[in-house]
Formats: structure tokens, sequence, C-alpha cells
């Protein structure tokens, strides 16, 4: 897979105007975020490894194609890494779960770990994590440090949106890890939100401020 893909499909781009616009609702924010994530998910999904089984249709026996080895981990980073994982669930409905907590601090900007938990034996999946905004990177640098130190070692990260200057530190960082991302923005301003962006993902998903 290409280090980074932007699904420049025009649902995913119709959408995502949609949702940058300020004037957008709290209700339609959420319902579209679940909207292209299952187009993220789509993507983010491509190669994924195949088999096949012998099913019986009403006419005849078949080998079917069936998507092969473990159930695959959506690791959301809180709290609006919960926007995408909802509609990545819709997909993927058997996949299993990991959170991993973080926040930025408001003064340096590092990602601080406040919570993590995760299926046992991520060596053996397919982890793919995700949060709407690549902005800086600290929190998504970080997420995937955690899930590679319990074992992950076969990732992706799926953003909404991402700045220039976090798809830079991430791939530096994590050069083995395929970021899947709807647009690339112009920069960070200088409170590290992208621009033109959308605002606070978090805050427009659920209404906070
Ligand atoms: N997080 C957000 O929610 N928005 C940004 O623009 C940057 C980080």
């Amino acid at each position: 897979m290409k280090q980074v893909t932007v699904v420049d499909h025009p649902l995913v781009q119709h959408k995502l105007t949609i949702m940058r616009d300020k004037d957008t609702s709290t209700a339609s924010f959420r319902r579209l975020l679940r909207e292209i994530s299952h187009l993220l998910c789509y993507e983010a999904t491509r190669e994924l490894a195949m088999t096949t089984k012998t099913i019986e249709t009403p006419l005849m026996e078949m080998e079917a194609p069936m998507i092969a080895g473990k159930k695959l981990v959506f690791a959301s980073i809180l709290r609006a890494g919960n926007g995408l994982l909802e509609g990545m669930l819709d997909l993927v409905p058997s996949a299993r779960v990991a959170h991993v907590g973080l926040y930025r601090d408001p003064k340096t900007f590092e990602a601080v770990e406040y919570y993590f938990k995760a299926p046992e034996d991520l060596q053996n999946r397919l982890v793919i994590a995700v949060d709407p905004m690549l902005a800086t990177a600290n929190s998504a640098i970080l997420a995937i440090e955690k899930l590679k130190e319990r074992g992950a070692h076969n990732l992706r990260f799926v953003s909404l949106l991402a700045a220039p200057e976090g798809v830079k530190a991430f791939t530096d960082a994590h050069p083995d890890v395929p970021i899947i991302t709807a647009a690339i923005d112009e920069k960070l301003n200088e409170k590290n939100y992208i621009i033109p962006g959308l605002g606070d993902a978090g805050d427009r998903m659920y209404g906070t401020k």
C-alpha cells in the first residue's frame, strides 16, 4: 500500500465540504463523518489477505472468497476517533476494538496518555488506528508507538483531514504505517489547528465547546 492515500472520491469530497461548513449542525456533522468513514474503511481494507471457503449456493457448490486471518482491530484515539470508529464497525462488525486515550497538553501540544486498552494478540492482526484530524501528529505517533509496544506490526492510520506537517512527522516516525485520509489541507495555524480545516472535530461531533 502507498505511504499516503488521499481518497479523492467525489462522494467523500462532497461530504467533507459540508462537514467543513461552520453552519453544519452537530447531527449532520456526525452523520457525514459516519458516512465518510465507510468510504475510508473501504480504502483502508482494500488489500486484506483473502482465502476461499466451500459453500453451496442454491444451485451448486463453489469456492467463494472470504477475508483470511484473524479479525482486524480498530484502534480509536479518544475522543474524536470514536466518530470514525462507529462507521468502521458498520462495515466490519466483527472487528475487535482498542481505545487509546490521549490529550493534547494545551501549552506544549505534546500528547499525554491517560488510557490504553487493546485486545491481547495484536501481533496477529491488522490494526487500523483512527483519528479524524492528523494535525501535529503527536497523538497519532504516540498511539502507534503504544500499539507497536503491544505487538502490532501490521498497521494503518485513517484520518479525515491531515496537515502537511502532520503527514511529514508521522511518515518520518512510522514509515511502515500507511496513512489513508480524505484530504491534506494547507498548513497548521499558530494554535496547531488545521487550516482551512473544519475546527475541533470532537467539539463539532459532540456539540461541546
Ligand atoms: N484537532 C482538531 O480537532 N482540529 C484541528 O484542526 C486540529 C486538531
